[in-house]
């Protein structure tokens, strides 16, 4: 992830970083108690665990608070002082061993400052005077500080994923948007046949009431191969692309599926077991010729394919006779929104899937989304000269259903 917000303080930013004082703070004077400093250190300090390290570019290492996305020099002493605290700590507890870098040897003026910087967290006080017991006791039973107030709501995200949506929240880096965007169609290597598909307008709908009240999650599909002119109008509905969207040059496209700045990164490819008309094998949708075309046979490495991103979670006794496979060319988000992109992909395959998924229940076809992702992505069919551009997002189960399809296992609501 690149370095974000120019405003925030950063290693490079003298003035700001709390980390140039940390100089102050390791050395020598000794200033008073700083602003906010407790009067008294029964309560245990823990490293902010949003904190990630990074290398800046020719700037050295860099803290980064995930949550308030500020920086600060990465200095040794600094990362040996966090290590200890990877566990709650007393400034009793670690005055022994800090009070040389400390100010004036006071490791809680030290520790305070850390905390005022959001460098430390400070945890809830033991309930008992005997603050080491207590601390030694908690992490003890918990196997982590728990009750303390070092964890945010919203726990159980790693710091990694906090790192993704605290910067998706700073909106696009400055330098994003500029030269030329990459295509909005993409063309596959080693094409072996394209296949025109009809445009589905006969092909039966209801209201869309009736389609949200008749939407589900179908776990079990008829043998019956999918028929072509059904998939032809799910794709041409839910994924077609309708026209160019001004400046033609940025490679704007409008779609059934709303997508972030009209990028529309997503691809589809169909896993096509029995789907009448098509020999079975992989296929890749071009949503500009509305034709689908065909990438490899089906083979034992297909069909492993589609059973470890589909039938198995899914849960599916069988195969399902087709499957779409969701990809994203992240540089065509990248390209306009970087250093949010990761987030706006994922919310586009939301809408996709929401779009696909209501389409074939319009259709009165039977499906299941999984969101199984494989990272690195090594689909049989994909040309090597594609893994890289391609990122996996999702998956859908899709077939004719059992007849009558069955009703959801629901409890109703009390009334
Ligand atoms: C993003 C996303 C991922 C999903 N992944 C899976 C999955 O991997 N396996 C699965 O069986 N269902 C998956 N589902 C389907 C949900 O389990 C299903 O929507 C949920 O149980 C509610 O049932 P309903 O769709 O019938 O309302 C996924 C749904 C969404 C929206």
């Amino acid at each position: 992830m690149k370095p974000a917000d120019r405003h925030q303080p950063t290693a490079a930013d003298p003035p700001e970083g709390p980390d140039h004082r940390m100089d102050d703070t390791t050395a020598h004077d000794a200033p008073g108690a700083p602003h906010g400093a407790p009067d008294h250190d029964a309560r245990p300090y823990r490293r902010n665990p949003d904190l990630l390290l990074e290398w800046a570019d020719g700037g050295g290492p860099v803290l980064v608070d995930c949550g308030s996305w500020r920086k600060f020099a990465a200095k040794p002493v600094l990362v040996d002082l966090l290590n200890q605290l990877d566990r709650p700590h007393t400034a009793d507890q670690l005055q022994g061993r800090w009070q040389e870098s400390a100010p004036g040897g006071d490791v809680r003026t030290l520790l305070a400052r850390l905390a005022a910087a959001g460098i430390l967290r400070r945890c809830a006080p033991p309930p008992t005077d005997a603050a080491e017991a207590a601390v030694e006791g908690a992490v003890d039973d918990a196997g982590d500080d728990a009750g303390d107030d070092v964890r945010d709501p919203g726990a159980g995200w790693t710091a990694y994923e906090r790192a993704v949506h605290a910067r998706s929240g700073l909106g696009p880096d400055a330098a994003a948007g500029r030269g030329t965007p990459p295509p909005a169609r993409l063309h596959h290597p080693g094409v072996d046949a394209a296949i025109a598909l009809p445009d589905g307008a006969d092909a039966p709908s209801r209201p869309l009431a009736d389609v949200l009240a008749a939407r589900r999650s179908v776990r079990g599909y008829a043998p019956d191969p999918v028929p072509l002119p059904l998939l032809a109008a799910l794709l041409a509905r839910a994924a077609r692309v309708r026209g160019h969207l001004a400046p033609r040059a940025y490679q704007q496209t409008q779609r059934p599926a709303p997508s972030g700045g009209a990028r529309h990164s997503l691809e589809i490819h169909l896993v096509a077991r029995a789907v009448t008309g098509l020999s079975p094998g992989a296929y890749h949708y071009d949503p500009f010729a509305h034709a689908l075309h065909r990438l490899a046979p089906w083979t034992d490495e297909l069909a492993a394919f589609q059973q470890r991103t589909v039938t198995d979670p899914a849960l599916l006794d069988h195969a399902p006779p087709a499957s779409l496979c969701l990809t994203a060319v992240a540089a065509r988000t990248t390209w306009k929104y970087e250093g949010m992109a990761l987030s706006l992909i994922y919310r586009d395959t939301g809408c996709l899937m929401q779009t696909l998924s209501l389409t074939a229940t319009d259709l009165g076809l039977a499906s299941c989304l999984t969101g199984r992702m494989e990272a690195p992505f090594t689909a049989p069919f994909l040309p090597p000269s594609l893994r890289a551009h391609l990122s996996h997002v999702g998956n859908m189960a899709l077939g004719l259903p059992t007849s009558p399809l069955a009703a959801p296992d629901v409890t109703p609501l009390a009334p």
